[in-house]
């Protein structure tokens, strides 16, 4: 139930899918939208700290997704050959850009040498800073990986969709439902 097997996802894997998910673009939308914001606005300040905040609590779990990931089995793809390789390096390409999204957002933040304040709750240091223009390079890398990542992720799931409307796959509802995990235990 909780973990993964050949045929499909346990609870830890679909809880961190979804919740990253709809974290990344509730964070795309506040990126968006903070940005721009007049300075006398109210929100000014406090909007960028909850989207620092919560950028740096999807770090934690992206690292932590990335770990589980590694110790599991992952579910057999589904359809022909192109597509799963496809699938394949669609899913790397979707980690690979949100952890660009993730490391250009902390640099952004930490480039005057200040750490980042979650919630109030801990402090994260600025381990790399004052580097030449750090801010407006990492804030254009942030920018286009951003944009890059939703782009992705619409196509991800324009797939998934095929995948289930389509070819009648299992591909979405074992993506969602845990019991798919537990047809042939192993
Ligand atoms: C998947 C996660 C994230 C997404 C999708 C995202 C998305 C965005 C977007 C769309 C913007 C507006 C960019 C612009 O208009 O130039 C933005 C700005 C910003 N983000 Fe993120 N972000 C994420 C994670 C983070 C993290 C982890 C941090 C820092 C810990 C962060 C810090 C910032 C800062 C400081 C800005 C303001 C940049 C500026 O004023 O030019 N973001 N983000
Ligand atoms: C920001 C949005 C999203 C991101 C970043 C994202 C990312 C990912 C990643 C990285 C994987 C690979 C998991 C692994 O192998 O460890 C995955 C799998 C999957 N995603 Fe998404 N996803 C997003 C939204 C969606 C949406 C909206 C749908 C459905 C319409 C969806 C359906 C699926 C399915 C069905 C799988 C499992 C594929 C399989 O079993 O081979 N995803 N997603």
């Amino acid at each position: 139930m909780w973990r993964n097997t050949r045929s499909g996802w346990g609870v830890i894997s679909i809880l961190f899918h979804w919740l990253s998910a709809l974290t990344i673009i509730g964070l795309f939308i506040l990126g968006w939208w903070m940005t721009g914001l007049g300075y006398y606005d109210p929100w000014y300040n406090q909007a960028p700290w909850i989207h620092r905040s919560i950028g740096i609590l999807l770090v934690l779990a992206t690292f932590a997704r990335l770990a589980w990931r590694f110790v599991q089995p992952t579910p057999a793809g589904e359809g022909s050959r192109f597509e799963r390789t496809a699938a394949h390096l669609g899913h790397i390409a979707l980690y690979a850009i949100l952890l660009l999204v993730l490391t250009s957002g902390y640099l952004i933040s930490t480039a005057n040498g200040r750490g980042i304040s979650v919630f109030g709750w801990f402090d994260v240091p600025a381990v790399l800073h004052d580097l030449p223009n750090q801010a407006s390079i990492a804030g254009d890398v942030h920018w286009y990986s951003a944009l890059a990542l939703m782009v992705l992720a619409g196509g991800h799931a324009l797939a998934a969709l095929l995948h289930h409307f389509k070819h009648r796959h299992t591909t979405i509802r074992r993506m969602v439902n845990p019991r798919y995990s537990q047809q042939n235990n192993h």
